[in-house]
């Protein structure tokens, strides 16, 4: 049985007062203890939710990282920065940053690989845009994507990390993925890790993200591989995140 993981995307969104608020609700909460849950927050904000989560469970993470150790990577951060700042690892891939700054399947891959030899969380992103859906080319999309990490890295090294489904025509849109719809991809990018190793593809969490609400959480989470959620704008909201991690235990 796997664990259920439920990340919170802030994105570009909070400053420190508002983060405060939403910290300190996090850190009183009680947790469902068989739920790992994240917050993956701007980097002017990694000390203030490093201090603030420091003694419960909820990790801090990264929204990206640069593939490279260190160098002339202007605005970039590194596997080591967040060392320095204790971080659990960081997401990859959004289709956020695939879209907004041209990041490529070879370039998540490295990121991937960066985090992961320093034996950090990686979680990877893949989606389709709607036209890509409407065209039927849905799973062609998201095989590409998690192929290159595979290709790379091998199945082992992915399961050590969180594969995130997000369907970009639901991101932010409100528009969610009906389960049944989730349900099909999840299965599918399943079976394409289980090509290269059954066991690592039975055990690598493959979660949901596309407009997961308090209302929505639990008719995903019945899917049998779903195994938790990537939340954006609910995350932003403490009882609402907290009931989408109740949801999943
Ligand atoms: O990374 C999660 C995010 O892309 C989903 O956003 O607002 O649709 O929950 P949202």
């Amino acid at each position: 049985m796997r664990r259920p993981w439920v990340g919170g995307n802030w994105k570009m969104n909070g400053v420190r007062e508002s983060n405060a608020a939403l910290l300190d609700a996090l850190a009183a909460a009680e947790h469902v203890a068989s739920v790992d849950t994240a917050v993956a927050v701007p980097a002017p904000y990694w000390q203030q939710s490093s201090d603030a989560l420091r003694d419960t469970a909820v990790a801090v993470m990264a929204q990206t990282v640069s593939p490279h150790a260190s160098g002339a990577y202007t605005g970039d951060c590194s596997v080591a920065m967040m060392e320095d700042f204790k971080l659990a690892g960081a997401l990859v891939g959004h289709s956020e940053r695939r879209q907004g700054v041209g990041e490529n399947d070879a370039l998540v891959a490295a990121q991937f690989a960066a985090l992961q030899r320093a034996g950090l969380t990686a979680v990877l992103c893949v989606g389709e845009t709607l036209a890509e859906r409407e065209a039927g080319d849905t799973l062609a999309v998201v095989s590409r994507q998690v192929l290159a990490v595979l290709e790379l890295m091998g199945a082992e090294a992915l399961a050590s990390g969180v594969l995130a489904y997000e369907p970009v025509w639901a991101i932010g849109t409100g528009l969610t993925a009906t389960p049944e719809q989730a349900q099909a991809v999840h299965a599918s990018l399943r079976a394409v890790v289980a090509a290269f190793d059954a066991p690592a593809a039975q055990a690598l969490r493959i979660v949901y993200g596309g407009s997961v609400k308090a209302d929505n959480a639990a008719g995903l989470f019945a899917m049998p591989d779903i195994d938790g959620a990537l939340v954006g704008g609910a995350s932003l909201s403490a009882p609402e995140f907290l009931a989408i991690c109740r949801a999943a235990g």
